[in-house]
This record gives structure tokens, sequence and C-alpha cells, in this order.
């Protein structure tokens, strides 16, 4: 069985579904550590609530060299396999994610490579696409640029707002961040490149 660790900063409803999700027997992984670089994170309290093991990580007033070894050490120790990324609101640097080479999963809520970086909801609504969506993917070097795992279409309606539509791809969310860690935790993603194949014949 996989480890996991959970980085997050806010909400937490993704670390929720996956580890609803975990404790529901449907992801064959346990959840090593929840880390929040806030103290007052929703996800962190949950966490607590749930039982899981959970540090306060402070980002704030140290370099982010002294931050993410701070991380490491603390994924290390707890024997992560790997780390989802669930409302992680720093970006990691190319040293952290070559020490987790493809072992680091990511959430976006737009349809990748559209609509990169921050508001990616109001961009799509700025940009006047029909349709958007949210894409789980492997991180690499980059920003919402590593290998895409599966993504999910959620259309745009005419009296969309920020809200209504970020809504509706925060319901696709929560139904494909679960699924790609129960592919990655049964050992069904098979990495070539760029490309990710499912060798999941349920699906
Ligand atoms: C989600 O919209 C996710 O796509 C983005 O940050 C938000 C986190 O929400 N990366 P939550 O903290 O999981 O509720």
């Amino acid at each position: 069985m996989i480890n996991l660790g959970i980085l997050l900063s806010g909400r937490g409803s993704n670390f929720e579904a996956i580890a609803r999700a975990v404790k529901e027997g449907r992801i064959p992984a346990q959840i090593a550590l929840v880390i929040s670089n806030r103290e007052e994170a929703r996800g962190l309290l949950l966490a607590r609530k749930m039982g899981l093991a959970t540090r306060f990580i402070p980002s704030a007033e140290k370099t982010r060299e002294t931050f993410e070894s701070e991380l490491l050490a603390a994924l290390k120790e707890s024997k992560a396999d790997y780390i989802c990324l669930a409302g992680f609101m720093r970006v990691l640097s190319r040293s952290f994610v070559r020490a987790y080479p493809r072992r680091i999963l990511n959430i976006h809520p737009s349809l990748l490579p559209a609509f990169p970086g921050g508001d990616a909801q109001k961009q799509a609504l700025e940009h006047g696409v029909k349709f958007t969506g949210c894409t789980v993917h492997f991180v690499d070097e980059g920003v919402d640029t590593g290998p895409i795992i599966l993504q999910a279409v959620v259309a745009v309606l005419e009296d969309d707002s920020v809200e209504t539509l970020s809504a509706r791809i925060l319901e696709e969310e929560h139904r494909i961040y679960p699924e790609a860690v129960r592919l990655l935790a049964q050992g069904c993603l098979d990495v070539h490149g760029r490309r990710i194949f499912c060798s999941d014949h349920d699906r």
C-alpha cells in the first residue's frame, strides 16, 4: 500500500474527497501526513478531526529553501511515497520536484494547458470559452505543465459567474482527484513521456 503526503493551504475540499475515498476503501493507500503552511486552514482542522498525522509548517518569514527543507524532512519522516497537492498555494522549486520525480500530483481548475496559474476559472470566463474543466497532473518543474493524468469537462453557461462556474468545476475535481489517486495506488498508470496511459479496464 502506498503512503500519501498531502500539502494544503486552505479549504481542503479536495483533500477531504481523497480522505473519504481512502476511508471507504476505494483507494488502496494510507494518508501518512497532512501538512499545511497556514495554521487556520480548514483542511488542517479537518485532518486533525479525522485523527490523521498533521503538521503546521509555516512558510512566512523564511526562505523557500528553508521552508522546503522542512517540508521534505517531514515527508521523509512520514515515509510518504507520493505527494498530493490539494490547494497548496506555494510553487515548489525544481530541487523539491526532483526529490519526488513523477511522484507529486496536483489538481488545477481548468483544462490544461489552457489557463495555467491563478484565477483559472476567471481566465476561462474572460476568454469566453464554452467548455472548461479540471485537470489532475503530475508536477514537473514548470507551473501547471506536467503530464496529464485525468481531465473532466465542464460547460460554461451564459449566466455563469466565477463562483457558479468554480462550484461546478469543484464537483468534478472531487470526482477525478480521488480517481487519479486510485489509479496511481493500483499501479494502473503507465507514463510514456508526457503521455499517461491507464491500464484499468473498468474505466
Ligand atoms: C481547487 O480549485 C483546486 O483546483 C486548486 O485550488 C483549489 C483548492 O480547493 N488547485 P480545496 O482547498 O481543495 O477546497
